[in-house]
């Protein structure tokens, strides 16, 4: 059923793109001859035609292209963008018969006359990225398109949530927010739509942001081998040019431009437990304590939509849950944390609370003529909230009071695509009409943004009814800057090696499209994993952030102790691992709310300049100092690194290694390969069954010893408020010095006021 679901939906995507490419190949036109421009301050206008072309220097590495081919713009607005007043950097401007050329002190952009194309050059002048001469940038009716040239030995990643593997080049993407669940390496598009990547040519990158929230595609060298390009069906050619020349750069300025994520509660961090469904309070308690019996430490149990009376949203079955809030007080003093997912779709019943209070409110969308969009999802018929209006987004998060009350704490937005069964097309209507902040637009320019505002709605809410709680929210379908409300899984999964082995990429490509706070479904959603395949699942899933562990209805039980004695004593050994790395690991997110470096870290990310990791997508970086090399294949018991320059340490074994070559490791069944940077200085804790448990005594600090010094940052707060914002916080920085005697460390003075409990350091 979920299978033809997918496919049918397949089908009539396709049959939709190639529509539009045949329909509308022909009468292509591309921008002619620059006539005039003005200049003031950081901004160029430029006409050619009826084409009005403005160019915005943000930034020394941050240049905005705006198009209006008619030359009239539409309002100047996005879902993504957050700093919208940027400091003009100084700018250059100088005219030629030929040339208008731009420059900052570290990019310059070339405005090629005639006819209007568009060069970024570095500042010796080193081409950076150009247009492709015959087409450049175009338009064909609606839709809008940008051809570059693709040189031989550039690179592309980036383009967040993507099925396949991590070097994007010679692949065609698309980005229309759809719900298919068993994808595999070929389905595209699927639930996210990041329409931002990064081009890497020997070691320096670029970054293209085409913030334009219609259905686009990035064709990347498929359709010719010598250029590549980007559009949409409709909207505005308005991208963001970044200069690096390093990816993190890119990324920071990235991260500026639409947001970074808030620091999470430290809870979310821990050991997530989910299944479709606990459909009782039986069933929840026998979970929370198969995990505390066994001392498998686990902090978060899911309600998935068994929970609910009829699929109503923000109701409880009162049969199978008679008293929630005395089972979530129980499970909370036993160190739990409960979270339930919610769908968008509000069951069209009049005598229900929330469909009858958002009819009176005016929340839902509705067809140009008034009447009200219903499609059917898992209650059957359903109303859709209009979360681009402000007065939905308020209703959806006020309607969370009663679940707060009950003690829920963790927000599962799911089927925000969104996803609806007996369309053709599979979502809501494209011909409804959505608010768009008052301007009134349609489906299709509505669809990627749906699930990102639906998590804003609920971010908002549940901070508002709880200000003094981070909220942990998690989200299938997002746009770019969704991070800034949610944390984020890759959707329906298969119980496989070929889906194990697809999520590094996948959680990668995504971590550097700005959504640090990422995770598949450990052990495989759809199907059944062999123990040997769960244990290693669960092994990626201690260097993933997201660390939740999930199973389709009707399948065979899939907790961590499910597969034998030999492998339940393995994964509750794994999951010891993520809970004694708890503290290096709330540092790496905390480093990710501030700088917006994710922690899975491609090797290229880290190291772009070594082209040993153009294509490597079988290892990757958590965090400053750990190289993870999980194993991804079935029977294997050793695997290759490859480790970078510099001088590496064997986690497990302590074992030192000088990098800059491959080396063969054991990868025993009970053991993920990782490897310590020289220098690091790596905070860790005592195994804990929850992350309540408190204090962290003692806090230890592992010195992995290098040439002369190194210093790194400790963070930590109360885990749960927001009073860090405030300053109550405790940092401080750790030095090793290193002499032939002996190494010293030295520790800078505390920032911040807040006070860790009592503990013992131990080093
Ligand atoms: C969707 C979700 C899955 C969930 C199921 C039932 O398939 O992706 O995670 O368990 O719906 O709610």
């Amino acid at each position: 059923m979920i299978r033809n679901r997918a496919i049918s939906f397949l089908i009539s995507l396709s049959l939709l793109t190639s529509t539009l490419s045949l329909l509308s190949r022909a009468q292509w036109q591309s921008a002619s001859n620059v006539e005039s421009f003005s200049h003031n301050k950081n901004q160029l206008s430029v006409q050619s035609g009826n084409a009005t072309l403005h160019v915005n220097i943000l930034a020394e590495d941050l240049i905005r292209v705006r198009l209006a081919t008619n030359g009239v713009f539409p309002p100047d607005m996005s879902w993504a963008v957050v700093k919208k007043e940027w400091q003009a950097p100084q700018v250059n401007v100088t005219d030629s018969q030929k040339e208008i050329i731009v420059a900052t002190n570290e990019l310059s952009l070339i405005i090629n006359k005639q006819p209007l194309r568009l060069k970024f050059t570095d500042k010796a002048g080193n081409i950076i990225n150009e247009d492709e001469p015959t087409k450049g940038m175009s338009w064909n009716e609606s839709e809008v398109r940008v051809w570059k040239k693709m040189p031989l030995d550039e690179y592309y990643y980036g383009f967040g949530e993507k099925a396949g593997r991590f070097n994007r080049r010679w692949t065609h993407i698309s980005m229309w927010n759809s719900d298919i669940p068993a994808y595999d390496a070929d389905t595209d598009p699927i639930y996210q739509t990041h329409p931002f990547f990064y081009g890497v040519n020997k070691g320096k990158a670029y970054g293209i942001f085409f913030d334009n929230t219609y259905w686009s595609s990035f064709d990347m060298g498929k359709e010719n081998r010598s250029q590549y390009s980007f559009g949409a069906e409709a909207g505005e050619i308005n991208y963001y040019f970044f200069y690096g020349p390093s990816p993190k750069k890119i990324l920071s300025r990235y991260t500026e431009l639409v947001g970074r994520m808030p620091l999470p509660p430290r809870w979310s961090l821990g050991y997530q437990q989910c299944r479709w469904s606990y459909p009782t309070e039986t069933r929840v308690r026998e979970i929370a304590k198969g995990f505390r019996d066994r001392r498998i430490p686990c902090d978060v149990i899911y309600l998935d939509i068994d929970y609910m009376d009829g699929y109503r949203i923000f109701t409880w079955n009162k049969k199978n849950f008679p008293n929630p809030k005395k089972m979530i007080d129980d499970l909370t003093k036993d160190g739990f944390k409960i979270a339930v997912i919610v769908d968008p779709g509000i069951k069209a019943d009049t005598t229900y609370h929330a469909f009858k209070s958002g009819n009176a409110q005016d929340v839902f969308v509705k067809y140009p003529d008034g009447k009200p969009f219903i499609g059917k999802v898992w209650p059957g018929e359903c109303a859709f909230p209009d979360f681009t209006k402000e007065r939905a987004r308020k209703w959806w998060g006020d309607n969370f009071s009663t679940l707060i009350e009950s003690g829920i704490r963790g927000w599962w937005n799911d089927m925000n695509e969104p996803s609806v069964f007996d369309v053709p097309t599979k979502t809501i209507d494209l011909d409804v009409i959505h608010d768009d902040s008052g301007l009134k637009t349609g489906h299709t320019k509505n669809h990627n943004i749906y699930g990102m505002q639906m998590t804003r709605a609920t971010y908002d809410g549940v901070k508002r009814l709880l200000p003094a709680e981070r909220p942990f929210v998690l989200t299938r379908a997002s746009y770019a800057g969704g991070h800034r409300y949610s944390s984020a899984w890759t959707g329906d999964n298969t119980s496989t090696w070929r889906d194990l082995e697809m999520s590094v990429p996948m959680l990668l490509n995504l971590s550097i499209s700005g959504q640090p706070f990422v995770g598949a479904d450990i052990g495989g959603f759809i199907g059944y994993p062999s123990g040997e395949l769960f244990a290693r699942w669960l092994q990626l899933g201690v260097f993933t952030p997201l660390m939740r562990a999930h199973s389709v209805i009707n399948e065979k039980n899939k907790e961590p102790w499910e597969y034998g004695d030999e492998f339940t004593n393995i994964n509750r050994e794994t999951i010891n691992l993520r809970y004694t790395l708890l503290p290096y690991i709330y540092n790496v997110m905390y480093q990710a709310s501030v700088t917006g470096m994710p922690a899975m870290r491609p090797m290229m990310f880290e190291y772009p300049e070594d082209g040993n990791f153009t294509w490597n997508d079988e290892q990757f970086m958590f965090g400053d100092d750990l190289l993870i090399a999980p194993v991804l294949t079935p029977s294997t018991t050793e695997r290759n690194v490859r480790l970078p320059e510099g001088f590496w340490y064997d986690y497990w074994t302590g074992q030192k290694y000088k990098g800059g070559n491959d080396i063969k490791v054991d990868a025993p069944l009970n053991r993920i390969p990782v490897f310590v940077k020289a220098g690091a200085i790596i905070p860790t804790q005592q195994v804990v069954q929850s992350t309540n448990q408190s204090p962290i005594d003692p806090l230890t600090f592992t010195v992995y010893p290098t040439k002369l010094q190194s210093t790194r940052t400790y963070y930590e707060d109360d885990g749960i408020s927001f009073e860090y914002e405030k300053g109550k916080y405790f940092r401080r920085t750790i030095s090793q010095w290193n002499s032939s005697q002996a190494i010293t460390l030295t520790l800078s003075k505390v920032e911040g006021s807040y006070t860790p409990p009592g503990r013992m350091l131990a080093v």
